[in-house]
């Protein structure tokens, strides 16, 4: 553990129970730091959000609990590991550490909105409507030469006054889903192709697929979906530098992942992989895809990834997938259904009787009315948000055969 680790534990233990009611956590206050994308040649880059008065700036407060975070013990290990798994089909355990960490408060209804209203944040400009929490001091463009659209992410970074814990939030598939769509849908819609179909979406014979494992029947090729995934997508190495860079930017930051759609996906990819703690919400099942990634995993369940959806949005459900579905229309293949880590489900379907719709996958709607208000089902068993559970007996992609299959 580093050190910096150990002292934020220690203050956040005093803290903790000094405090005059124990079950107090304390309260993390976090600004606007940097801007970042990814340019056409894949490097990411970072804008610094320009200085404002103290009083202009938009601040968000999160709360804060003690969770077990588990990841590789070493990233050599994990990237030997995965290697030899793509290559020789081998099986090699790696070690994993267990660490309690400073978490987002997950059990808090607050705490994800406010995290909700980050991760919105990250679709748009600050200048543009829509901000959340919009200070008078955030009338900027980005600069020349920068390409926010280029590839399908962006985001903020968001950091305590102290730099003690950092916030990296992931912009999600554009609105291609719900209409409209901005210049990055294009690229984000190759990508949720890539990771969330089944088999290259191959939805029917009229669909070009993003990769060419399909083998007739119902029969896919595993090695060439994996080739695909590893030389195609950028999805998995951009993060993995985004993360790197937001280290080396922080070295003794704690730091959390957070994202909506796609962004949260990826966001769940990398806190598996360094076990930063992650909230993702309205995430596309990413299991199927941590594992063509050839990501390790552990024994246990990661207590430190949780996912927020609820059961009328059928991108988190994975049920936005046949060709007639509105995803399939818009060019998806949505149909992978299983998540990492915890999932705190919100059963709209059942209480507040709405219709499984895509329009309900967007952030706006799960921020206005899902979290903005006491959840009733939550609060009858004396919580303030449904319980986290892991997915356990998840099946997803029943119907197709994963084998080796030559062309
Ligand atoms: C933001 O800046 C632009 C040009 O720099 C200006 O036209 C616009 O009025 C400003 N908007 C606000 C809300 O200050
Ligand atoms: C926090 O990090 C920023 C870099 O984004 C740096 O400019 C600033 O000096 C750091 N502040 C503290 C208190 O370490
Ligand atoms: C980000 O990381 C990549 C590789 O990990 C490196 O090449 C690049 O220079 C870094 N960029 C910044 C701004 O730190
Ligand atoms: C929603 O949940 C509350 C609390 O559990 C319950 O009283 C109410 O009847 C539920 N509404 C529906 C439509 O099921």
């Amino acid at each position: 553990m580093l050190l910096s680790t150990v002292t934020a534990l220690l203050t956040y233990l005093l803290t903790t129970f000094t405090h005059d009611d124990s079950h107090e956590s304390p309260i993390l206050r976090f600004e606007l730091r940097q801007y970042h994308a990814v340019s056409s040649a894949a490097h990411v880059l970072f804008h610094d959000a320009p200085p404002a008065p103290e009083s202009l700036r938009p601040q968000h407060t999160l709360g804060t609990r003690l969770i077990r975070s588990r990841r590789p013990s070493s990233l050599a290990a994990l990237s030997d590991a995965r290697a030899r798994s793509r290559k020789y089909a081998e099986s090699v355990p790696i070690d994993w550490d267990d660490d309690d960490v400073i978490g987002p408060d997950v059990e808090s209804r607050e705490t994800l909105l406010e995290i909700a209203k980050m991760t919105n944040n990250a679709y748009l400009e600050p200048a543009e409507a829509g901000w959340y929490d919009l200070g008078g001091g955030w009338n900027v463009t980005y600069p020349v030469g920068w390409e926010p659209d280029a590839d399908g992410f962006r985001g903020h970074v968001f950091a305590t006054p102290d730099n003690s814990t950092v916030v990296l939030a992931i912009k999600g598939t554009s609105a291609g889903f719900v209409g409209g769509g901005g210049p990055t849908s294009k690229k984000d819609k190759f990508n949720d192709n890539l990771l969330f179909s089944c088999c290259c979406a191959r939805i029917d014979w009229t669909w070009t697929t993003v990769c060419n494992c399909y083998r007739g029947g119902w029969k896919c090729d595993q090695d060439c979906l994996e080739e695909a995934l590893i030389e195609e997508s950028l999805f998995y190495s951009i993060g993995t530098n985004l993360y790197n860079n937001i280290t080396y930017m922080y070295p003794e930051s704690n730091i959390w992942i957070i994202g909506h759609s796609l962004g949260g996906a990826l966001a769940s990819l990398l806190g598996v992989t360094f076990g930063a703690p992650v909230v993702a919400i309205e995430s596309p099942g990413e299991k199927i895809a941590a594992g063509r990634l050839h990501l390790p995993s552990p024994p246990e369940v990661q207590q430190h990834i949780t996912h927020v959806y609820h059961t009328a949005d059928p991108i988190a459900m994975g049920t936005c997938n046949g060709v007639l579905s509105s995803c399939a229309l818009g060019g998806f293949a949505m149909e992978s259904r299983c998540h990492l880590g915890r999932s705190i489900v919100y059963d709209t379907v059942t209480n507040l009787s709405w219709a499984v719709d895509i329009r309900k996958h967007g952030i706006v709607n799960v921020i206005e009315e899902v979290l903005s208000h006491p959840w009733p089902p939550a609060v009858e068993a004396g919580r303030e948000v449904p319980e986290a559970k892991p997915e356990e007996d998840c099946v997803e992609c029943f119907s197709w055969d994963f084998g080796d299959y030559p062309p």
